[in-house]
């Protein structure tokens, strides 16, 4: 056990989604490991306890693993549960903290961000409930960082071959390495009508997966190719790569370009999906048609009870602020609540802890359930499958259908990234400033009805989150919305909805 002196770095405050910085950041000497130690000091109940360790592959992903095993071991952890390849969808995860009764769990993803030496890093912290830890948790580790004089870890060990399944001791911590497709693909299982999608794709229903070199591809293959019967070749770009093949693993229009040319033209397949580099985003199309992340989610919604694990119906749905409002309609005419929380997933978890919500969802390209604690990609994908079987309709469909019961909306979002970050700054405090001001003026033909800085109380553990996002409410109903983005990591990202 070594005890190693160090300082404090000033800018390990998580953001949206854990702590993320370029690689170059992240290889600085003790950088990794004060945060780390950061995290494992706020945690009661450390000693004896498991975690489970894995990420989405990208560059830094095995010395970082290494760095926080070693650690781990100096810090009285009995058990470090750690994906193949030292590799683990955010989902996945999220499913074997729970399976395992966990403490919790490091994530290393910079999800959708570039990888690579010169590209980002991230590392994240999920609590025992297999969600990212709340606010309050973060904004602790953020305090003990910059007070943080000392860590613990093992020294003089030999590296663990994070290829060889098994159980291996590093020191007093006891390393199980193990393949975590087989744990989730089995949680797929029992939620989904599995012989349902069997016999659509039986029935010749054709689909693309694109892995985008990232988390998913082994998790897809083994999901839709090997256990639904999906067309060999089904999933493309599905090897997981530590530059994600160069491509920018986010699943959108602009990024899941090849993916979009495939989903086009007369001979193109019934469905198409993407996910990105840890596995929790999901863009579904169908043929020649686009599926907003937000009426996915209300369509999946409305859907939802013909999924055998939603069988008895919703009793909840949540969406983050900026999310159009689509599953609002859906909500009210099932008379079940919906919840409005600020961007990101961990506002989610006191929802789906406490039973009061079993779908929510992010206009980000994130959809997920009370089946874990993070957004799930390819649990989107199977819902959308599992519906289409049953429901017997294309995608289009299913979707105009949809707008056509519920009525439609419409929306955008513009990113302006890499702004000076005091420019940004100026920018939101001038916006607040003049919000007072607004109801009643007409902008555009539109009448403001209300102006604020959406402030959140948590309905469950009754937390308060400020400042989550200037919003100009119209009386017919439209909005604008502008935040800062908290997962970019070089100077300010501006978001207007
Ligand atoms: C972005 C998305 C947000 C999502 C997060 C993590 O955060 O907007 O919905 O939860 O990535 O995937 P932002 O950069 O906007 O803070
Ligand atoms: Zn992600």
């Amino acid at each position: 056990m070594c005890l190693q002196t160090t300082t404090p770095f000033n800018d390990q405050r998580p953001g949206t989604s854990g702590l993320r910085k370029t690689v170059t950041v992240f290889q600085q000497a003790h950088y990794l490991e004060n945060f780390v130690q950061s995290v494992l000091d706020c945690l009661p109940d450390l000693p004896g306890c498991t975690l489970v360790i894995g990420g989405d592959g990208r560059y830094h992903n095995d010395t970082a693993i290494e760095i926080i095993l070693r650690m781990a071991a100096a810090n009285g952890v009995a058990r470090a549960v750690v994906g193949h390849g030292g590799i683990m969808s955010t989902p996945a995860a999220s499913n074997l903290i729970r399976q395992r009764r966990a403490l919790g769990g490091f994530i290393l993803s910079a999800s959708h961000n570039p990888g690579g030496p010169l590209g980002d890093f991230g590392i994240k912290f999920n609590g025992s409930n297999g969600g990212p830890a709340t606010e309050a948790l973060t904004e602790a580790f953020f305090a003990r960082s910059r007070q943080l004089t000392t860590y613990r870890i093992l020294d003089a060990v030999p590296v663990i071959d994070l290829n060889r399944l098994g159980m291996v001791a590093l020191g007093p911590l006891e390393v199980e390495i193990i393949d975590s497709v087989a744990d989730y693909a089995l949680l797929m299982e029992q939620i989904f009508d599995m012989a349902a999608i069997r016999r659509l794709f039986a029935g010749g229903f054709r689909m693309v997966f694109d892995g985008m070199n990232a988390v998913t591809g082994p998790y897809a293959v083994e999901i839709l190719e090997n256990r639904l019967g999906a067309a060999q070749g089904t999933v493309i770009n599905r090897l997981p790569l530590p530059d994600f093949g160069g491509h920018h693993p986010d699943p959108n229009l602009v990024h899941a370009a090849e993916l979009v040319s495939m989903l086009t033209g007369p001979d193109a397949p019934d469905f198409g999906a993407a996910s990105d580099g840890d596995g929790d985003r999901n863009m579904v199309l169908g043929r020649d048609f686009y599926i907003s992340p937000s009426d996915s989610l209300a369509v999946l919604a409305a859907n939802a009870h013909l999924v055998p694990h939603f069988a008895a119906g919703l009793f909840g749905v949540a969406r983050s602020m900026p999310t159009s409002l689509a599953v609002d309609r859906v909500a009210a005419a099932l008379a079940i609540p919906c919840y409005e929380t600020p961007t990101g997933w961990k506002f989610f978890g006191t929802l789906l802890d406490a039973g009061r919500i079993n779908i929510c969802g992010e206009e980000s390209f994130g959809t997920g359930s009370d089946h874990v604690r993070e957004k799930d990609g390819l649990w989107a994908v199977l819902m959308w499958l599992n519906v289409l079987a049953v429901r017997k309709i294309s995608a289009e469909a299913l979707m105009r259908e949809h707008w056509r019961d519920y009525g439609r909306n419409f929306y955008s979002r513009h990113d302006y990234e890499g702004v000076e970050s005091a420019a940004a700054d100026a920018l939101m405090a001038e916006l607040r400033s003049g919000l007072a001001d607004l109801p009643g003026r007409i902008l555009a033909n539109h009448i403001v009805a209300s102006a604020d800085d959406f402030s959140y109380a948590d309905p469950v553990d009754g937390s308060r989150s400020a400042r989550q996002g200037v919003r100009i409410i119209f009386k017919d109903g439209a909005r604008i919305v502008y935040r800062l983005s908290g997962t970019g990591t070089s100077g300010s990202t501006l978001r207007v909805y």
